[in-house]
């Protein structure tokens, strides 16, 4: 994995190959109708750099205004949180936003990176111990979709006077679809124990204009993200894809309020991959990811299915974004 920009975390594995799961979802998504590919195959090291770029175009809202949030209330969220906490972060750190945090936060017991790349767990650790060279760092290399378990040296719920906070910011959780991100949520709330906390960024619902633009921005940058997908599974997986031959589509949908991203094939067409033809309708989509946005009530709502009750939360002015500080319940 690249080094993580300043602007936004990077996941997943972009070097290597794609792990097996990774792999069967990718083949079995194809052969599905509708098709689909699983989101976490966007990033590989192309994709990785695309979307550091895609945080930083004019009409993609939603990294800046979370850091102008954190910017504009790390103290009050460091209050929140209070002292002594063993900060998780879930998905690679090392960014602007974790380290802002970090700094407003009262003697922090420790940082807790997980990370699936070992590789990007180490640019990570090595970027905090160097921008906090007193705060004890636990790198986890583990997938943290997956269970995972923390550092044995903090215990199941910290030391005497810590407490565990998870820290998940940049609307991540959009990628699940709610019963994922609710497993998601209960398993990091039995994880951190009866004290546990959590912060995370959240993308609100909001003028549909506003979010078509976010998602077929004017450059082309999200367009050339969507279609890397089909440049990587050429590679991987030897096919023959022509990705020019695919449309990027961003479209909102009302009823389950999320973006969804699709590549449309503009005529019938075939690809091969490994012995198997897809025939391509014109168009025909591959549905290639979902990006749910939430009300604060209907997150809370959700949160608190996953044992989590929520502390409170910040905005920015034209409610976009949110952050919510969340305890156990
Ligand atoms: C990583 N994730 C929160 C981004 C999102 O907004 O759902 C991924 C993305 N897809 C297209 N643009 C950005």
């Amino acid at each position: 994995m690249k080094h993580p920009s300043l602007v936004q975390q990077t996941r997943f594995e972009p070097h290597d190959m794609a792990p097996p799961a990774l792999r069967r979802a990718v083949l079995d998504g194809l052969l599905a109708r509708p098709r689909h590919l699983p989101s976490a195959y966007l990033y590989d090291a192309r994709g990785s750099a695309l979307f550091e770029q895609i945080c930083t175009l004019p009409e993609y809202y939603p990294t800046r205004t979370e850091l102008a949030i954190l910017q504009t209330h790390a103290a009050a969220m460091a209050a929140r949180i209070g002292s002594r906490a063993v900060l998780v972060e879930p998905g690679s750190g090392a960014g602007v936003k974790t380290a802002l945090l970090l700094a407003q936060l009262h003697e922090p017991a420790a940082y807790v990176p997980v990370e699936i790349s070992p590789s990007a767990l180490e640019v990570t650790v090595q970027a905090m111990a160097a921008r906090f060279p007193q705060l004890p760092i636990h790198p986890q290399q583990a997938d943290f979709t997956q269970a995972f378990t923390l550092p044995p040296a903090l215990g199941h719920a910290g030391g005497a006077g810590e407490r565990v906070v998870f820290f998940f910011p940049g609307s991540t959780i959009g990628n699940f679809d709610p019963q994922q991100a609710q497993a998601l949520l209960a398993r990091w709330r039995l994880l951190g124990g009866p004290n546990a906390g959590l912060l995370i960024g959240i993308d609100l619902r909001k003028d549909v204009a506003v979010l078509q633009a976010a998602y077929d921005d004017a450059q082309g940058v999200t367009a050339a993200f969507n279609r890397n997908l089909l440049v990587r599974i050429n590679r991987e997986f030897g096919a023959d894809f022509v990705p020019d031959a695919f449309d990027h589509l961003a479209r909102y949908d009302a009823e389950h309020g999320r973006i969804e991203m699709h590549l449309q094939s503009r005529e019938a067409q075939v690809a091969y991959i490994v012995g198997h033809a897809l025939r391509f309708d014109a168009g025909e989509t591959i549905h290639t990811e979902n990006s749910y946005k939430y009300t604060l009530s209907g997150f809370a709502a959700l949160a608190e299915q996953a044992g989590w009750q929520q502390d409170a939360h910040w905005t920015d002015p034209l409610q976009r974004f949110g952050v919510l500080a969340m305890r156990a319940a």
